[in-house]
């Protein structure tokens, strides 16, 4: 029987938590932890993702704001507005919304920000400090994943987890985390050229999908009994919703989902657990601030 790592639920439970833990900081006067996101240019997905940052900031009782710039802001501009947040003692951490436009070296945004402040667990310092297994901000989609194989318990240790894909913020550090103590997997890394991918994942007791390419895994990918993460989000134009798309996934769920013992449903798997590791990162850094 397949059975459901349900993001929202898990989302909701942590929140509840964390919300409860504010009521008490600010019931001892203390302000409540702040969140702040600076979003340049005008991008659908990013103004979503900022809005979903904010309803969740509130939805725990953080202090949240947006800094917007227009499309053609200058980088000069940018870093000024950085090095702003990172000295305004009212903000605990903040975010810069990727992607950003063209005229703007993403690199060197990101280098700019406090490793003190970097939620997003986004900054060299956080990633060595990640790789080092010292104290980091780890990046909240990555850490989303590792939240919920625990509040599921699902077993880890000596599992081969397979992840596709390689990126800097989902594939390379999700298969650093899951290879280190505490979850002890062993870790195989796919990407665009690894050779007989389905004769990996088949070999996959975990499978943490970060490909970035609708329904790419299919059930003969899958071996049965997987526990399956899928990490993809994209918007399909559906006539027949109301809002005009539907959300998928890297995982043609319709076939592979019956094959697994645990499965992630897009939406409502990953994505609510991201938004919660930034709120957990957010107050990780106000409890250093206030030595609580
Ligand atoms: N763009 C897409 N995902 C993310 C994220 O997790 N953080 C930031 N800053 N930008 C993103």
């Amino acid at each position: 029987m397949t059975q459901i790592l349900d993001g929202k639920q898990t989302s909701i439970a942590i929140k509840d938590e964390m919300a409860n833990q504010v009521r008490q900081y600010t019931t001892k006067g203390l302000r409540p932890p702040h969140l702040a996101a600076i979003l340049v240019g005008d991008d659908g997905a990013s103004q979503t993702y900022v809005a979903n940052k904010e309803k969740a900031s509130h939805e725990v009782g953080f202090t949240s704001s947006v800094y917007r710039y227009s499309a053609n802001t200058s980088e000069e501009e940018l870093l000024k507005a950085i090095e702003f947040l990172n000295n305004d003692d009212d903000i605990d951490g903040f975010i810069v919304q990727l992607p950003l436009p063209a005229q703007i070296n993403e690199q060197k945004v990101i280098n700019a920000i406090s490793p003190e402040k970097d939620v997003d667990g986004f900054t060299p310092i956080n990633i060595g400090r990640m790789v080092l297994g010292e104290d980091a901000f780890l990046p909240a989609t990555p850490m989303g994943i590792c939240s919920i194989l625990k509040h599921y318990n699902i077993e880890t240790t000596g599992k081969h987890c397979v992840v596709l894909g390689r990126s800097n913020i989902v594939g390379t550090p999700v298969a650093n985390l899951l290879s280190r103590k505490g979850f002890d997997c062993t870790v195989t890394l796919c990407h665009s050229r690894t050779q007989n991918l389905p004769e990996l994942t088949r070999q996959a007791d975990i499978l943490v999908v970060a490909i970035g390419k609708p329904e790419f895994v299919t059930a003969d990918m899958v071996k049965d009994g997987a526990v399956l993460v899928d990490v993809g989000i994209h918007r399909i134009a559906d006539e027949s919703k109301k809002s005009g798309y539907r959300i998928i996934g890297d995982v043609k769920h319709g076939e592979v989902d019956a094959k697994c013992s645990w499965v992630t449903p897009v939406p409502g798997g990953v994505g609510p657990l991201t938004i919660v590791s930034l709120l957990q990162n957010t107050m990780k850094a106000y409890k250093k601030r206030f030595n609580l």
